[in-house]
C-alpha cells in the first residue's frame, strides 16, 4: 500500500504565523495572478508521479498551501492519474484541505464529483480579534457556510483546524471557538497550540514587543478544555492534537503516525518508503524546472537506522490513543516511567503505556525521559 500527499504551494496571502512552504503571487512573480503561476503546476506533479512505486493507494491528502485555490478539474487530474496507474482501495480516503474563503457550492460539488470524500477547513478561531492577530483573512461566518455547503455537496467526513494560545486569546474566547466548532456538527477536529515560527510576521511583532508571547499555563487549560468538550460531544482523542467521531479518524494521518509508506508529490514534499526518507527541492520554480527537464525533483535522502526507527516509534506512538507498546520498550525505559505512572501522567495498561490528558501536556518531556 502507498499513501500519497499532494502539496499545493500557493496561497492568496500569507498568514502572519505560517511558515509552511507556500507562496503568494507577489512572492513568485511580480504582478502575476495565481492562475498564471500555477497553470503548469499539475503537469509537473503528474510527471513526478511517474517516479513513485505502483502499489495500491488507501489514502490521498491534498495539503498546502491552499489546495482549494486550484479548480476541481485540475485536482481531479491528479486523482485520476493515481487511480489509473496505482489503483485505489475501494474505501480510499481522499482529503482536501480548504480555506473557508476560497470555496463556493459549485466548487465543492466539483471536488466531490472529482473523487474527494473528506474535507478539512482552516477555521482557527471564531474571535475576530484572534483572527486579526493571526492575520487571517476569513470572516468566521464563512466557516459555517462552507461546512453547510460541503455537507450539501455530499461530503460525509468534515474536519476543522483550530489554533489555540494566540496572544490576547482568553480561555473564554477559546471556549466559544470550541463550542461553535462542535455546533457545526463536524466529524473531526484538529487543534494545534500556536507555534511562533522564526521568520514569520508574528515572530517579528513579538520580538518588537508589539504583541505578547503565548502563555503556556493558559494553553494547557485550553488543551484540557477542548479534550473534555470533544469527549462530551462524542469526538474521542486519537492523536494528541486530533479528535474524531468513531470511524472518522484521518486514515491518512494514521499512515504517517504508524510509519507506513507514503509519497509526497510537490515542492518540499517528504516521502517515506520502507527504511528511506527523501524530500524534494523546496521552490516551485526549481521543482517544475527539474521535472520539465526530465529529472527527479528529489533534493536529498536518508536511510533510517534501527536506532532512528525505534526513537521515531516512541515519538509517534506516545501521541496516539493506542499508546506505546510495552514490548517495544526496554526494562530500564519502563522503569523510568514509574514516577509518571504514579503521577497519573501515564496509564499503564496490559500491553501499552498511554498518556493521560495531563500526560499529553507533557508529552515532549515524557518522550525525552524515555529516550534519555
Ligand atoms: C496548511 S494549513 C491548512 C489549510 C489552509 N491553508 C488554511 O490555513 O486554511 C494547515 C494547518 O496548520 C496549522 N498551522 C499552520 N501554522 C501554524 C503554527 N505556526 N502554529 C500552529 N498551527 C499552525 C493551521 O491550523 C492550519 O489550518
Ligand atoms: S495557514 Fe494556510 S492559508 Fe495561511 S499562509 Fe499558511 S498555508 Fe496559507
Amino acid at each position: 500500500m502507498l499513501s500519497f500527499y499532494v502539496h499545493i504551494p500557493y496561497c492568496i496571502k500569507r498568514c502572519g504565523y505560517c511558515d509552511f512552504n507556500t507562496y503568494t503571487p507577489s512572492e513568485l512573480q511580480d504582478g502575476a495572478t495565481l492562475e498564471i503561476v500555477s497553470g503548469d503546476y499539475i503537469d509537473a506533479v503528474l510527471k513526478e508521479l511517474e517516479f513513485a512505486p505502483t502499489d495500491v493507494v488507501p489514502t490521498i491528502f491534498f495539503g498546502g498551501g491552499t489546495p482549494s485555490l486550484i479548480p476541481p478539474h485540475d485536482l481531479g487530474r491528479v486523482i485520476n492519474a493515481i487511480k489509473a496507474r496505482n489503483g485505489l482501495t475501494e474505501d480510499c480516503e481522499i482529503t482536501l484541505e480548504a480555506n473557508p474563503d476560497s470555496v463556493t457550492a459549485e466548487k465543492l460539488e466539483g471536488y466531490f464529483a472529482a473523487g474527494f470524500n473528506r474535507i478539512s477547513f482552516g477555521m482557527q478561531s471564531t474571535s475576530t480579534h484572534v483572527l486579526k492577530v493571526l492575520d487571517r483573512t476569513h470572516d468566521p461566518e464563512n466557516v459555517k457556510r462552507a461546512v453547510d455547503m460541503a455537507r450539501a455537496a455530499g461530503f460525509q467526513s468534515i474536519s476543522v483546524d483550530l489554533i489555540y494560545g494566540t496572544p490576547g486569546e482568553s480561555l473564554k474566547d477559546w471556549q466559544s471557538t470550541v463550542t461553535q466548532a462542535l455546533n457545526l456538527g463536524v466529524d473531526h477536529i484538529s487543534a494545534y497550540a500556536l507555534i511562533i515560527e522564526d521568520g514569520t510576521k508574528l515572530a517579528a511583532q513579538i520580538k518588537r514587543g508589539d504583541i505578547a508571547s503565548p502563555d503556556d499555563d493558559l494553553m494547557a487549560d485550553m488543551y484540557l478544555y477542548i479534550d473534555q468538550a470533544c469527549g462530551f460531544k462524542g469526538l474521542k482523542w486519537y492523536e494528541l492534537s486530533n479528535w474524531a467521531k468513531p470511524g472518522f479518524e484521518s486514515r491518512h494521518n494514521m499512515a504517517y503516525w504508524k510509519s507506513a509508506n507514503w509519497w509526497g508529490l510537490g515542492p518540499g514534499a517528504h516521502s517515506h518508503i520502507d527504511r528511506k526518507r527523501f524530500w524534494n527541492v523546496k521552490h516551485p520554480t526549481a521543482y517544475k524546472q527539474r521535472l520539465f527537464d526530465g529529472l527527479s525533483p528529489i533534493a536529498d535522502s536518508e536511510e533510517l537506522s534501527d536506532e532512528m526507527r525505534r526513537s521515531e516509534y516512541i515519538m509517534l506512538s506516545s501521541r496516539l490513543r493506542t499508546g506505546i507498546a510495552k514490548r517495544a520498550l526496554t526494562i530500564a525505559q519502563y522503569e523510568r516511567m514509574a514516577d509518571h505512572i504514579k503521577a497519573d501522567l501515564i496509564l499503564d495498561t496490559a500491553d501499552a503505556l498511554v498518556l493521560t490528558a495531563t500526560g499529553r501536556l507533557m508529552a515532549d518531556r515524557i518522550v525525552a525521559d524515555l529516550l534519555a
